[in-house]
């Protein structure tokens, strides 16, 4: 166990209002890096070794906090109180209704996305080091912030074990009832290279059934299996074998971005797996969460200029975000995200990073 110095702290720069943000730095005895921010409690780089031990930032983001503040793809933010979609940013609870933010339209039809205008991820929250070579991030969402009810007290906290583990652990409670979806959505290219694509990354997400939503990317309720269809990767498989394939899901939001779900059960246990065949880089996720968003990146359009003015383009990284069911405020059938007064609200991300030589890969993989 490291001690809490082992913990580098530094200034990160100015909110606009003037505010401090401070910028952590945790490191393990492999080489690996994670630097996160008060900033929208955001994983600001992830540097781990490839197969010959050379190491790169995996993550797309910018290079300093004037361009984090400009962050509008959410890169390596926390993001809350509701992240993924909500039917026309409407809800009801115990009866009342609630009305939130429209701020994204897919296919033309409006939903609130990802907690809103100004969300968790665009928030400042107050960092310090734990004693477990970690930092832990706290914000007090105050009852109305967003259209959300009830003041929540929130704490996220990431930790990098000697077992090149980055934990993501989030835990809130509320003082009046609510609704929370808090998600991680870091952006990951495992090549270190954000010139390339992800279609060439090897992926299994470890869930036999899928939600499939309407055209404005809301599930239609339906839990659906998803052997047969493109969004099988309950085995090992390349990314862009099926991406563009002939099939309803995909040409909605225009490649991978959908919510796959769990066998039913508590507990961590691995969620998804990720390889990129050139580096060696895989990263493999566990999670207590029902559901996971693979987004492939299809909204990356080449016009953010990020890290080193790297320009990303489409697809060149991908998210895979542990949640709760998207728009489940709306769907009685779906797990509930109503958070109680006395309740805790807990959600737990690992990632768990290693290199491979190339003969590892699983042969069904290989094409
Ligand atoms: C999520 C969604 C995507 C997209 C990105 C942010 O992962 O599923 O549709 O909105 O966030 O750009």
């Amino acid at each position: 166990m490291s001690s809490p110095s082992a913990v580098k702290q530094e200034v990160f720069g100015k909110m606009s209002d003037g505010r401090e943000v401070k910028i952590f730095t945790l490191t393990n005895q492999n080489g690996l890096e994670a630097r996160v921010t008060e900033y929208g409690a955001i994983l600001v780089s992830m540097k781990t070794p490839d197969k010959v031990g050379k190491s790169a930032d995996i993550t797309h983001g910018y290079d300093d906090l004037a361009g984090w503040l400009t962050n509008t793809n959410y890169f390596g933010a926390t993001i809350g109180r509701f992240g993924n979609r909500i039917k026309d940013g409407k809800f009801t609870l115990d009866g009342k209704p609630y009305t939130l933010a429209t701020n994204n339209d897919p296919s033309g039809l409006p939903c609130h996305l990802h907690g809103g205008i100004k969300g968790f991820d665009k928030v400042l929250w107050s960092g310090k080091p734990t004693a477990e070579n970690g930092v832990q991030f706290t914000y007090v969402s105050k009852d109305g912030e967003e259209g959300y009810p009830g003041n929540l007290t929130v704490k996220v906290t990431y930790t990098l074990t000697g077992d090149n583990e980055l934990k993501w652990e989030a835990c809130a409670t509320t003082d009046a009832p609510t609704i929370l979806n808090l998600v991680h959505h870091t952006y990951w290219n495992l090549s270190g290279d954000p010139g390339t694509s992800i279609n060439d990354h090897v992926l299994m997400l470890a869930a036999p059934n899928y939600l499939p939503t309407d055209a404005g990317l809301i599930p239609t309720g339906v839990i659906a299996p998803v052997a047969g269809t493109p969004l099988d990767f309950t085995k090992p498989t390349v990314i862009g074998e099926r991406v563009d394939a002939d099939f309803e899901a995909l040409a909605f939001s225009g490649g991978y971005d959908h919510a796959w779900v769990f066998e039913k059960g508590t507990g961590v246990r691995l969620a998804a797996r990720v390889k990129d065949p050139k580096s060696g880089r895989v990263m493999e996720i566990s999670t207590d969460q029902p559901a996971i968003q693979f987004y492939g990146g299809n909204f990356l359009a080449g016009t953010v200029a990020g890290k080193g003015g790297v320009k990303y383009a489409r697809r060149s990284a991908l998210c895979l975000e542990t949640e709760g069911f998207p728009d489940s405020p709306n769907k009685p059938s779906f797990p509930s995200p109503v958070l109680r007064p006395g309740e805790t609200y807990r959600h737990v991300m690992i990632h768990k990073f290693t290199a491979e030589q190339p003969s590892s890969i699983p042969s069904e993989s290989i094409t």
